[in-house]
């Protein structure tokens, strides 16, 4: 029987500390992403967050538009003992594929490879839906096969450009020259602009 990949699994991921996906620390790629970015203003999303490092990074430089979302509650926890200031109503308990709200900024970090494929088509509209115009939807994608049956489900370039590019502007999709050591040779970064 196919594995059930619902709120419960990933719950107790956290509850058991079966989190081998956690790096413990914002990514080299995603901290340069947001270096370079000017406008504090923006607002941002990530979903399936975890504990989200990156969330903690951006609060902290000044990015207080920063909403984070995963239907985990023990992740959510574990993020808000670590930033007791960030505001309840900017932590999200939700299923990614119901929230609704509208970012100029989504961030990926193994969440599109937490998802079975078969929710690939409905990702890609999920983020289109969830961007203002002109919006960006920006991070890292294993462009390797990984497993089949269970996450982290892998897939390579070939087969994401067009999948996303019947909703997004493929700014950027290349093998990630800064990648954390463990990931490296294995990911793409992706920078990709809502169509219109
Ligand atoms: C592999 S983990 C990655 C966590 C984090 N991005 C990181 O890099 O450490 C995938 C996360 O997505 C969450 N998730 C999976 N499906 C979800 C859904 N439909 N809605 C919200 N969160 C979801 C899980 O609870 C889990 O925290």
């Amino acid at each position: 029987m196919p594995i059930q990949l619902d709120a419960e699994f990933w719950e107790n991921r956290y509850q058991q500390e079966q989190t081998g996906w956690d790096i413990g620390h914002i990514s080299t790629p995603l901290k340069t992403y947001i270096d370079q970015l000017q406008d504090k203003q923006i607002t941002i999303l990530i979903p399936g967050c975890g504990n989200a490092y990156e969330a903690r990074y951006l609060w902290q430089q000044g990015f207080h538009n920063t909403h984070i979302l995963d239907w985990s509650a023990s992740a959510l926890q574990n993020f808000k003992a670590q930033q007791s200031d960030f505001p309840d109503k900017q932590l999200l308990q939700e299923d990614f594929f119901k929230h609704q709200g509208q970012y100029d900024l989504i961030l990926e970090q193994t969440f599109f490879c937490a998802l079975s494929p078969t929710l690939r088509p409905a990702y890609v509209q999920q983020m289109h839906r969830l961007l203002k115009p002109k919006g960006k939807l920006v991070g890292l994608l294993f462009n390797i096969l990984l497993h089949t049956e269970h996450p982290p489900f892998g897939g390579n370039i070939e087969e994401y450009r067009p999948l996303f590019a019947t909703h997004f502007d493929i700014q950027i999709m290349e093998p990630c020259y800064n990648s954390i050591k463990p990931r490296q040779g294995s990911e793409l970064f992706i920078k990709l602009t809502k169509l219109l």
